[in-house]
């Protein structure tokens, strides 16, 4: 198996190291802009092999895209992070051109790849990828929801005193502040709905703190996260490679189901070897839907800006 992750920042790097560590690759590239970049943090993550005991060959590339060539699945984290104050939303002019250049140079060595998009605003990033490449929709892959679902793991694990693990929890939608819906109705503590243990007050305040996960983060840190947003991408390579078939939320083409078309959102998908196979459906109620179309009305309102770029 042969991995690339373009963006050697920290959520790449973040990945990179993941995926190393799990050894989900004989061969991972690490691609950037900046000179020297991508070859320095390869190389210093080469150097915790003998330590880790991982055979994975990690290697840099300062935007040389034949060094890609033949990648079974490429992750794409380039483009700017957020600042503090900042929404995902207003990334867009700038990684949109990004996104674009990065996802041709790609394909021309690895036209049968599997694309995974961290980049934000993430939902428009994937729609943006799925339409100037023209390739099969399975093939691209939006990260949003299993972030943003591990961060509902966590806000739920942290009121109840539970292991994260032992959690089932998703969160549907885009991967916005006010677009993102954590669906506490279907979270389970192993098999138990966690609304046995909650009450009003506290769910409310998990769904509040999830939404704005990132942007706590984003104010704690200066700059947007990288641990969470990282293993993220690595749980989704390793779905792929060892065709393991984990359900995730992702971002994906939705073409009627769960009521929209013609748009990238998050939900419910299993992924295997050939990217995203199934789409769940998890029967939103009434009010559940019209969240999820409020937030597909904001995406699509978003992937219109695509147009006058
Ligand atoms: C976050 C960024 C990666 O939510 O979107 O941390």
């Amino acid at each position: 198996m042969k991995v690339t992750v373009v963006g050697a920042g920290a959520v790449g790097a973040t990945c990179a190291d993941n995926i190393a560590r799990a050894q989900l690759a004989d061969e991972l590239v690490l691609l950037d802009i900046k000179e020297g970049f991508a070859e320095g943090k390869a190389q210093d993550m080469m150097q915790t092999a003998a330590l880790l005991g991982f055979d994975t060959r990690i290697s840099g590339s300062t935007n040389d895209y034949a060094k890609t060539a033949n990648s079974d699945v490429v992750v794409i984290t380039s483009g700017l992070p957020r600042k503090p104050g900042m929404t995902r939303e207003e990334l867009i002019g700038t990684n949109a051109g990004i996104v674009k250049g990065v996802t041709e140079n790609i394909l021309k060595y690895s036209p049968d790849t599997i694309i995974i998009v961290i980049s934000n605003p993430m939902d428009t990033m994937t729609y943006l990828a799925l339409q100037s490449t023209g390739l099969p929709k399975n093939r691209i892959i939006g990260m949003g929801g299993t972030l943003d679902s591990a961060r509902f793991k966590y806000q739920l694990s942290q009121h109840l005193g539970c292991s994260p693990a032992d959690l089932n929890a998703v969160v549907v939608g885009g991967h916005g502040d006010t677009t993102m819906i954590p669906l506490m109705r279907l979270a389970t503590w192993n098999s138990a709905p966690v609304t046995n243990f909650l009450n009003e007050e506290q769910q409310k305040q998990i769904v509040a703190d999830t939404m704005v996960g990132g942007a706590t983060l984003t104010k704690l840190l200066g700059t947007s996260a990288w641990y969470a947003p990282g293993a993220a991408g690595a749980a989704l390579v390793e779905s792929i490679v060892r065709d393991e078939k984990k359900l995730f939320t992702c971002c994906v083409s939705l073409d009627g189901e769960y009521g929209q078309k013609d748009i990238c959102l998050g939900v419910p998908v299993t992924i295997g070897r050939t990217g995203w196979e199934k789409i769940l459906d998890f029967k939103l109620t009434a009010d559940e839907q019209v969240l999820f179309n409020k937030s597909a009305d904001a995406v699509r309102s978003m992937n219109d800006v695509l147009k006058t770029l």
